[in-house]
């Protein structure tokens, strides 16, 4: 019998951008609440995922987290909270939630005593060294948001460790006191109720214990695997994060959850070799799952989408589960990575995969990433290294074509701006186009919703296909699903015993007879049964 989290389909909600409801211009928990028959009818997700809402100074947007057990009174109270739960439960639908282990805000109390004094408890609760003889800092890490991952500290005459932000401290998990505090911190969600966490950065909070220095990799700048990440790339990053302690660290969350029925954890963990990736479903023992971010570090080609699909389907161990991601709050929208046609033939393929989709609001609309003019610039990564700004898929959802596009009251100014096309580009235009990306993606969560071969079967590749095409059938018991999907410009014919289109991505062939050979236009998708 497969988990609740298995079968699901995951929907990401930034809170900030969902809805407001107080016209602050900023979303807020009763704005989720307000929309959640959206969700559970109307989209047909089965899981929300909620990044941070905890209380925060905001320097890294609610990433930097001052108080692990409350609300910021920005997006409501633990009532709201706890409104929201019950109604997303009454639905029969799950909530997950942003867990930020590897940092505090430098305003949590813990850091404000740890930085008090050499002497205070709290001292190793964060990471405290002396610098080199020469003044310069403890090793040569770098912060992931620029500069250098130490800062020096002129009361107690110390460097602490940051990852991120100078303003993000890291914790110290090999402290038995800090651990034990983080699960209760994670048990006090789960007394309320949650399902679930998806844990920030989670490989980074265990790191060598002797801090060596990580070796220059200057090779790798400009050809990561990722996304270019300017000077951060100049270091292989093998001491920093990613300690095989961590797997321990992890069995320790894992067994907290544990105490609980049918709690769910998932990792984001960027590491792109499959195999070292796949190390961390371990053996079963840690978290359920590491984030998979292949589909969004891979160019948009049938051989590349294939190789990769097939190298991770292949990587994850048999008792594991696989899941697929194309788009959050850190990365620039899918509409705009790849155009607007093969936007629609990725979200075919996100919820025709194996495993469990994560899907980030607003990309059930199309919305593109937004130019945010400088002087509107948010994001802190943005501001201290040019580039990097993850402002542009942030921005508020759109729910009508009313001022400020029904998200906020008219006349507020929203924290970012609206995407240019919102008067179009909204939720209730979308549902009265039958051909919107909105029931694009209705038509693909309903049609998964209702087959166990997509759920649940198993995924075998097709070869034999014309060039620019990937194709797989999905596989459970009497039934078995084709998914046809072209990356190329032109027309194809593809060969394939006879059948009925369930979702074409142009929303324009379902129900259409397809025998012996199937018209793949350019850029489709189609999924036949
Ligand atoms: C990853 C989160 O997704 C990102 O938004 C955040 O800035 C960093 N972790 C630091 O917490």
């Amino acid at each position: 019998m497969a988990a609740w989290w298995q079968e699901a389909v995951v929907y990401q909600i930034y809170p900030r951008s969902f809805q407001d409801t107080t016209g602050d211009g900023v979303g807020d928990l009763p704005g989720i609440l307000s929309r959640v028959d959206y969700l559970s009818e109307t989209l047909g997700v089965d899981a929300v995922w909620l990044s941070p809402f905890y209380p925060s100074p905001m320097e890294d947007f609610g990433y930097d987290v001052s108080d692990y057990c409350n609300v910021h009174p920005m997006f409501g109270t633990l009532d709201d909270f706890d409104r929201l739960i019950d109604a997303l439960h009454a639905r029969g639908m799950r909530l997950i939630v942003d867990f930020v282990p590897n940092h505090s805000s430098d305003q949590h109390p813990w850091f404000l005593a740890s930085r008090s004094s050499r002497d205070d408890p709290k001292r190793d609760w964060y990471v405290w060294r002396d610098g080199r003889p020469d003044g310069s800092p403890p090793s040569n890490w770098r912060a992931v948001f620029g500069g250098p991952a130490w800062d020096f500290d002129e009361v107690t005459g110390q460097w602490y460790l940051h990852s991120f932000l100078p303003q993000q401290p890291d914790l110290d998990w090999r402290n038995p006191e800090v651990e034990a505090a983080m699960h209760d911190a994670l048990r006090f969600w789960l007394d309320r109720g949650v399902d679930g966490f998806r844990i920030d950065v989670a490989h980074f909070i265990m790191k060598d214990p002797e801090f060596r220095d990580n070796p220059l990799a200057p090779a790798l700048s400009g050809e990561a695997p990722f996304k270019d990440m300017g000077a951060y790339d100049d270091q292989a990053h093998v001491h920093d994060k990613g300690h095989p302690d961590v797997l321990g660290a992890f069995r320790g969350i894992r067994s907290v959850l544990d105490e609980y029925d049918d709690r769910f954890s998932v990792g984001e963990i960027h590491e792109f070799d499959p195999l070292r990736w796949a190390a961390y479903y371990d053996q079963g023992a840690g978290l359920h799952m590491p984030f998979n971010f292949f589909l969004i570090a891979t160019p948009w080609t049938a051989d590349g989408v294939r190789s990769r699909v097939d190298a991770v389907d292949g990587a994850v161990p048999s008792h594991a589960w696989p899941n697929h991601v194309l788009g959050n709050h850190d990365e620039q929208r899918l509409a705009s990575r790849f155009g607007p046609e093969s936007a629609r033939a990725a979200a075919v393929l996100l919820l025709t995969l194996r495993g469990t989709p994560t899907l980030y609001y607003g990309d059930e609309l199309g919305m593109g990433e937004v130019a945010v003019p400088p002087e509107q610039e948010q994001d802190p990564w943005g501001i201290r290294v040019p580039g990097m700004s993850r402002d542009g898929c942030r921005t508020p959802m759109a729910w009508d074509a009313s001022p400020n596009a029904g998200f906020s009251s008219t006349g507020a100014a929203t924290w970012l701006p609206l995407h240019d096309d919102w008067r179009e580009s909204n939720v209730e235009a979308e549902l009265a186009d039958p051909a919107s990306v909105l029931n694009l993606y209705r038509t693909l969560l309903k049609m998964r919703k209702e087959s166990a071969a997509l759920r649940l079967g198993t995924y075998v590749p097709l070869d034999g296909v014309p060039d620019g095409c990937f194709a797989y059938v999905r596989k459970i018991d009497g039934e078995s699903v084709a998914v046809l999907i072209s990356f190329s410009e032109h027309e194809m014919d593809v060969p394939l015993h006879p059948g009925t289109v369930l979702v074409s991505s142009g929303m324009d062939r379902m129900g259409e007879a397809v025998g012996g050979s199937v018209r793949l236009r350019a850029r489709e998708a189609l999924v036949i049964s």
